[in-house]
């Protein structure tokens, strides 16, 4: 699945590999100008928590590789402008803010005034976290792969996978190395309407690795779990609060009140820069609003009447008691959350 690479950097600009085309098309856009990145995040052409942080942090680079400004003053202002720009583009995904508040911050700590040697700061860091995000998702899997029994079927929501992240992904990177490891597992992927990224993505990544795996659409899995052909859950998460409350996919909160009536454990594998400490509880999490036609229309074709009114969040929040676990790269958290995600988060 690596050979497929969620972005790259080629000759100077970033081209993004555009996951609303798949598993059909495999095209990549070229991103000569920043506002081509804001487009590609909103229009979920890049998607995934840790995807979209990368993305915005070479959108970053991308924008301010094209400043002329008169100074270090005035480019660090007009670098700021940048990042609100692309901060906008999604509000879920607590990775965005973070990847953009890191480069702002390498770019205002640094001593240098040539604005060539800015440039090349910026886009070096941009390289760094798309790197490190790869490293990540390798030891979340070596973390997460300890709790995956010998023999296990698992259900996962959305597409935490390697389209999602730099590297194996983060529920599926846990899957990709259990699966390594020799252990015998079968996925099941709910399609994850409205915009199928479970049905589109996440199938098509396992397939190519030849990961077991059957496609079920959302009102499924309960009675997938009734029938006793599911033994654990793993989803990724867009932001996770200090208390453990995790927003993911919207249909996630769901999944996780069905695993708890079964008796099923439920883990959230996420990367640290996914927890937000400054937000105590999921209801301080902000949720995106999405276009009604996501909801209205099916692969382009109009399936609700005209007028109809339509509620489109793209998130929702699963409470801390419904969560297992939660794997990051720096080990894995149990609750109390409060208390062991100061801990993975080294504080
Ligand atoms: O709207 P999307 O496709 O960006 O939503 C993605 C998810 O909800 C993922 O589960 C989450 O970002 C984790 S990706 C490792």
């Amino acid at each position: 699945m690596r050979n497929m690479e969620t972005m790259r950097w080629v000759d100077g600009y970033l081209e993004i590999l555009d996951q609303t085309l798949l598993p059909e098309k495999t095209e990549y856009i070229k991103c000569e100008h920043y506002t081509t990145v804001c487009d590609a995040i909103r229009r979920l052409n890049v998607r995934g928590a840790p995807a979209i942080g990368a993305a915005a942090a070479y959108g970053l680079a991308l924008g301010a590789a094209m400043l002329k400004p008169a100074g270090r003053a005035d480019f660090i202002v007009a670098v700021e402008q940048i990042a609100r720009d692309l901060s906008a583009t999604r509000p879920t995904a607590v990775n965005l803010q973070w990847a953009l508040d890191r480069m702002l911050g390498v770019l205002r700590c640094t001593g240098f005034d040539n604005i060539g040697v800015l440039k090349e700061i910026l886009l070096s860091e941009a390289h760094a976290i798309y790197r490190e995000d790869l490293e990540s998702n390798r030891r979340m899997g070596q973390f997460g792969e300890k709790l995956i029994p010998q023999s296990v079927a698992i259900l996962t929501h959305c597409n935490a996978g390697a389209l999602a992240t730099a590297g194996i992904g983060t529920a599926l990177g846990v899957i990709r190395a259990a699966h390594q490891a020799g252990k015998s597992i079968h996925v099941y992927a709910d399609e994850t309407r409205p915009l199928l990224q479970g049905a589109r993505l996440t199938t098509w990544e396992l397939m190519q690795d030849k990961i077991p795996v059957t496609l079920l659409t959302d009102n499924m899995a309960g009675y997938l779990m009734a029938c006793g052909k599911v033994d654990l859950v793993i989803v990724g998460a867009d932001r996770i609060a200090a208390n453990g409350d995790v927003a993911n996919k919207i249909g996630t909160y769901s999944v996780a009140v069905l695993a708890k009536e079964h008796g099923l454990p439920f883990y959230v594998a996420a990367p640290v820069s996914t927890i937000d400490l400054s937000i105590a509880g999921g209801q301080e999490i902000p949720i995106e609003n999405r276009d009604e036609r996501e909801v209205t229309h099916f692969a382009g074709q109009q399936v609700a009447p005209e007028g109809v009114r339509v509620w489109n969040p793209a998130f929702d929040v699963t409470p801390n008691h419904l969560v297992t676990a939660i794997i990051t790269d720096r080990g894995i958290a149990w609750p109390p959350y409060t208390e062991t995600l100061l801990v993975v988060a080294g504080k």
